[in-house]
């Protein structure tokens, strides 16, 4: 345990340190679930925010980049989903059209009409967020050239790529990313995945940490499972600098969830989740129900995302208005049943109290 600090302040060049953090927490971004509220109040609680900004115009991410810097002066981060514009096939999306009627039916929506557009356009995205240069900039679903990480640096923001193998990690660190968050198959919401298999890069967090650790030279974000001061302890540990946790601020009254979502986490269980394709046209972690259950036997006939995710769109937030949760896409990780509800600063002073104890190993 001789590299591990869990009881004094950031060693310098840690991940900590470079960006001034007190403590070794980043809240993960989280679509949909981290407002600049919930950001801004773990940034001045003492660890990173992220925001999450995949869903939001150019302009609106510019402006939300405006609005986080006067709630705090501490370091925040901002991510997108890395995503190639793609035609998707007519028959594909008529198949899907047609699955999802039954759930329309069962809400009272009546025939959809096709999105006029399936996401916002990532490059326009990128740009804005080259303009807006927040402190640090992080990403998932696929990789950004050596020249656009150059780019972000040159603009003063950190980079911090997501990887879910050891071979996706030193990808990242090959065209230059700062450093990479590691994603256990633990984690909730959506796979980072773009190198290999989906099911064969689903990878514990206990063996990708460590097998991570020896193959790049960067500091470790450890994601997937990790809801306590134990847990980021144990991520430590085994070779990372930093844990960040999206399900554990889930419950936190700051990330603006629906009700039937919120209280689906209350009494989920280590069992409750799977990873389900049939929302979004990409794997993610979220809690089972009647539409993850029923859509099972068609998951891999539905178009990539960000097709099939335009396409459940108004199913998922009619279902979130109406309290229908068997029809909501309702992300969580597998330790679910170890969240905490309570303000997020909060969260944060209470996983670094429970970092500081010293954790003995008996055996
Ligand atoms: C509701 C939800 C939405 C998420 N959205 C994003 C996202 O937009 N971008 C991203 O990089 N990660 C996203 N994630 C992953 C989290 O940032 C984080 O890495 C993950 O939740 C960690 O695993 P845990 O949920 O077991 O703590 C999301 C996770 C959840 C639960």
């Amino acid at each position: 345990m001789s590299n591990v600090n869990l009881n004094s302040t950031p060693q310098s060049g840690s991940f900590a340190a470079q960006l001034d953090l007190r403590y070794p927490i980043v809240q993960g971004p989280m679509n949909g679930a981290s407002p600049i509220e919930l950001v801004t109040q773990v940034c001045n609680a003492g660890g990173l925010g992220s925001f999450a900004a995949a869903l939001l115009s150019p302009a609106a991410i510019i402006e939300a980049v405006k609005k986080i810097r006067t709630l705090t002066t501490r370091p925040f981060n901002v991510n997108l989903l890395i995503l190639e514009t793609r035609q998707p096939a007519e028959a594909e999306i008529a198949l899907a059209e047609k699955l999802l009627l039954p759930f329309r039916d069962a809400l009272g929506l009546g025939l959809a009409t096709r999105p006029q557009k399936f996401s916002e356009n990532f490059e326009e995205q990128l740009a804005a967020l080259l303009e807006a240069a927040p402190p640090v900039v992080s990403f998932t679903f696929g990789i950004l050239s050596a020249d656009t990480v150059a780019q972000f640096h040159a603009k003063g923001s950190k980079v911090i790529g997501t990887a879910t193998t050891v071979a996706e990690a030193v990808a990242w660190e090959q065209v230059g990313a700062d450093f990479v968050c590691l994603q256990g198959s633990e984690a909730g919401g959506h796979r980072a995945t773009f190198l290999g298999d989906i099911e064969q890069s689903s990878v514990g967090l206990m063996t990708l940490i460590p097998q991570a650790a020896a193959a790049v030279k960067v500091p470790l974000i450890a994601a997937g499972g990790i809801m306590d001061g134990r847990g980021i302890a144990a991520a430590l540990l085994l070779g990372a600098q930093a844990a960040q946790l999206g399900t554990a601020f889930l419950a936190c009254p700051e990330s603006g969830i629906a009700p039937a979502w919120r209280a689906q986490l209350a009494v989920a269980r280590d069992d409750s989740t799977r990873l389900t394709r049939s929302f979004s046209g990409r794997h993610a972690r979220g809690i089972t129900n009647t539409y993850t259950e029923q859509m099972a036997p068609h998951e891999s006939a539905l178009p990539v995302y960000p097709v099939q995710n335009a396409l459940t769109g108004e199913i998922r937030q009619t279902a979130a208005k109406l309290n229908r949760p068997e029809f909501m896409s309702l992300w969580a990780g597998q330790g679910v049943a170890m969240a905490r509800p309570m303000p997020a600063a909060e969260l944060i002073a209470t996983l670094a109290a429970e970092l500081k104890v010293p954790h003995a190993i008996n055996y």
